[in-house]
């Protein structure tokens, strides 16, 4: 091991030995999402997809959370659990695809759909959820509109890959989409992806809703191969109890690091080694450090935003939650 390396390790062991302090002085949690940078993983209290980390931040008792994840992330934790402090290590973490709609947007679009029901997607703002039904997140937003009466028109919102996707899977053609996308999601190429599988014939494909690739994927002629729209929680679930040996991963990169350390014994490959998330990125174990040394950065919300999205968010965490191409 060279001399630079050792000095990354022990300066990353130092900063876990403080994280560890921080957070039992402070009574916090650390709740990394499954597209962080592996160190961050390795420090947190618990590692899951969107649903996973709002579910566990209405249920854990700590005074106080550390979002290791995006700004979206962090709100949902906050209306969830309004009695707890919740802090994001960098206000800068966002996304691209809550950033494709506004509030004031969907107010137009429902103002053209005055009975429908709204469904969005976690991926947005909380004054956007203010305006929404229903939340869910990819693992359940088949669940969610399969409990919403068929009779109705649903506005299904921001993400139109995973809206196409849900529409293909529950049959519903009173479901109209938003045109948003995730940069990340949808810059993964089908012919990329394709290149990979012809280089790896044996791989199962793990595809996100998110990715623009999904259809394509789906469209593939089988060959005998497996092709699976999941969930990054559902990736892992699937990874474990499948026989197959190698996974081509269609999603943010991150992932393949817990899927390689809870399966050591697999392969994963990225279906595009470029789809890298800057937001997911931001948060380091200096900025988790300073989070808790400083109680920084608290999410703060109006309080009538924060009442009118409990609801849809209540919804969303009540609802479902299994892979979302229901295996
Ligand atoms: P999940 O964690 O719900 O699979 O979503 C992925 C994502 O893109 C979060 O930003
Ligand atoms: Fe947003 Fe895409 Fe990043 Fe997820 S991967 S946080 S959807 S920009």
């Amino acid at each position: 091991m060279g001399v630079m390396e050792t000095d990354l390790l022990e300066r990353r062991a130092q900063l876990q030995q403080e994280i560890d302090q921080l957070r039992r002085e402070k009574d916090a949690v650390l709740l990394a999402h499954n597209y962080q940078l592996p160190e961050v993983q390795d420090v947190a209290d618990f590692v899951g997809d969107s649903l996973a980390l709002a579910r566990y931040a209405v249920r854990c008792e700590a005074r106080r959370i550390v979002l290791c994840g995006v700004a979206f992330m962090a709100e949902t934790a906050a209306i969830l659990a309004p009695d707890k402090q919740v802090l994001l290590p960098d206000l800068e973490a966002g996304c691209s695809l809550a950033d494709s709609i506004t509030a004031q947007q969907l107010a137009e679009w429902k103002a053209e759909h005055p009975d429908a029901v709204v469904v969005s997607y976690v991926n947005t703002s909380a004054a956007v959820k203010a305006l929404s039904d229903y939340c869910c997140t990819s693992s359940n937003a088949v669940d969610v509109v399969n409990a919403i009466d068929p009779q109705r028109e649903i506005l299904f919102l921001p993400d139109f890959f995973l809206g196409s996707y849900v529409r293909r899977v529950t049959g519903r053609t009173n479901l109209y989409i938003w045109m948003g996308e995730c940069h990340v999601h949808a810059s993964i190429l089908p012919e990329e992806m394709e290149r990979r599988m012809e280089d790896h014939p044996d791989a199962q494909l793990l595809v996100h809703p998110e990715c623009g690739c999904t259809t394509r994927a789906l469209a593939l002629p089988p060959q005998g191969r497996e092709v699976r729209v999941l969930s990054t929680d559902a990736m892992l679930r699937h990874a474990k109890e499948s026989h197959a040996q190698q996974f081509i991963v269609a999603t943010e990169v991150g992932m393949l690091y817990r899927l390689s350390k809870e399966n050591p014994q697999k392969a994963f490959l990225p279906a595009d080694e470029k789809a890298i998330c800057p937001f997911m990125k931001r948060i380091t174990l200096e900025k988790v450090r300073d989070a808790l040394a400083d109680e920084r950065y608290e999410i703060k919300l109006d309080p009538q935003i924060r009442e009118r999205a409990l609801l849809p968010l209540q919804r969303m965490v009540a609802i479902g939650g299994r892979p979302t191409n229901a295996e």
